[in-house]
């Protein structure tokens, strides 16, 4: 089957027990043993619920991986993954990754023994010369939140394999439809899928692929010891957004590339960043290593923070949310909002400036947008 077909039929469908099309939200916390000592596959939820499976087993067919895991977050994905390590172990993480991964990394695990080497994943050299005899993980994020900066991934699991490192990718911007990590080599694929696989803004949720059976041993392991997994209800709420996942990125793409050009010739914009640009410096790899280039556009207002400020109070139709990938345009400040967790000398070295605005463009008449986003700029 191909992508636009198993988004609609991977897993477990129609449903086994009585042929219901839509995935059945199995509302229960346990199951019925058919014996002393005998289930009927599924025991307790927290260990596995099969509504909970179809998700799984969809998302592992989209990535192409093993098996599939769905957590109740993308953090509570991320903190699982990040229990494969051990105090004393070494992590390779990309410089301008979500706010919330920094500071897990930074203010979480870090207390726990774990060192980090944050950097510009854009350098064979500056890699191989951050990894250490303890060096475990590599963990990249292409293209990152909020910069859209694109890692060669061909070149970065490279050096992971001759070092013996396990790559982990967050693949929440370009999900499964526009990137396949797994092609290239990657280890483990991370998600939040309250982003793009949801795509209407009414659930969070996270997902972990495999590509191995001792990684998808380990991982059942730490969802079900550690509890972090997502409810049926969560999960059939990604499922449906999943279904028109491959519609929907065509759209986002369409949309972004439209927006993307235009703020490029306004003048009130300093800078913009969307690897579908051919000013974007990662443009020639994204093109190489990506299907689409995803709905996230990123820039720089010209004019001081003030500039910026008066925009994201001016635009109407971009709402001013957290968050990113559904069907309804959103704007934001990272400086102020998703990445306020990293401390300002480290958004100032990486280049997340008070300046910056991120945009998820959505799926409303692109015209419409640009309206929005000309008028809230002003004449520059
Ligand atoms: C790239 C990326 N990864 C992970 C996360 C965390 O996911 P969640 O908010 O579902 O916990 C986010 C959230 O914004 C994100 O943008």
């Amino acid at each position: 089957m191909r992508f636009e077909t198993l988004a609609i039929h991977a897993g477990e469908r129609p449903d086994v027990a009585f042929g219901a099309v839509s995935v059945p939200i199995y509302q229960t916390s346990t199951f019925v043993f058919e014996d002393v000592g005998k289930t009927r596959g599924y025991d307790y939820s927290r260990t596995a619920n099969p509504t909970r499976r179809v998700l799984e087993d969809t998302i592992a067919q989209l990535e192409g991986g093993k098996a599939g895991f769905a957590f109740a977050t993308g953090m509570a994905a991320e903190a699982t993954v990040m229990h494969l390590l051990k105090a004393g172990d070494h992590v390779i993480c990309g410089d301008d990754v979500y706010g919330g991964t920094y500071r897990l990394f930074q203010n979480v695990m870090q207390d726990f023994g774990l060192e980090f080497t944050f950097l510009r994943m854009d350098n064979r050299q500056a890699i191989e010369e951050a990894i250490r005899p303890n060096s475990r993980m590599l963990w990249l994020e292409t293209p990152s939140n909020p910069l859209l900066n694109i890692t060669d991934i061909e070149m970065a699991v490279d050096i992971a394999e001759k070092h013996n490192i396990l790559t982990v990718i967050d693949n929440t911007f370009a999900t499964p439809y526009s990137l396949s990590p797994v092609e290239y080599g990657v280890d483990l694929i991370v998600h939040s899928t309250t982003k793009y696989l949801n795509g209407h803004c009414d659930v969070v949720g996270g997902a972990v692929v495999t590509t191995t059976d001792e990684l998808t041993e380990r991982v059942q392991f730490l969802l079900n010891a550690m509890g972090t997994c997502a409810s049926p209800f969560d999960c059939w709420l990604v499922l449906r957004g999943i279904e028109t996942l491959p519609v929907r990125m065509k759209q986002h793409e369409e949309n972004a590339i439209a927006v993307a050009d235009y703020l490029e010739g306004h003048p009130a914009v300093e800078k913009v960043f969307y690897p579908g640009l051919k000013s974007h410096p990662g443009h020639e790899i994204a093109r190489r290593q990506m299907k689409g280039f995803g709905g996230m556009v990123s820039f720089e207002t010209k004019g001081g923070i003030e500039m910026t400020k008066s925009f994201l109070r001016r635009i109407k139709l971009f709402s001013l949310a957290e968050s990113l990938g559904g069907v309804a345009s959103l704007a934001e400040h990272p400086a102020t909002m998703s990445h306020a967790s990293m401390p300002r000398e480290h958004r100032e070295k990486v280049g997340i400036t008070d300046q910056l605005v991120r945009l998820s463009v959505g799926l409303e008449n692109v015209d419409d947008l640009i309206e929005d986003l000309g008028q809230a700029l002003g004449a520059g």
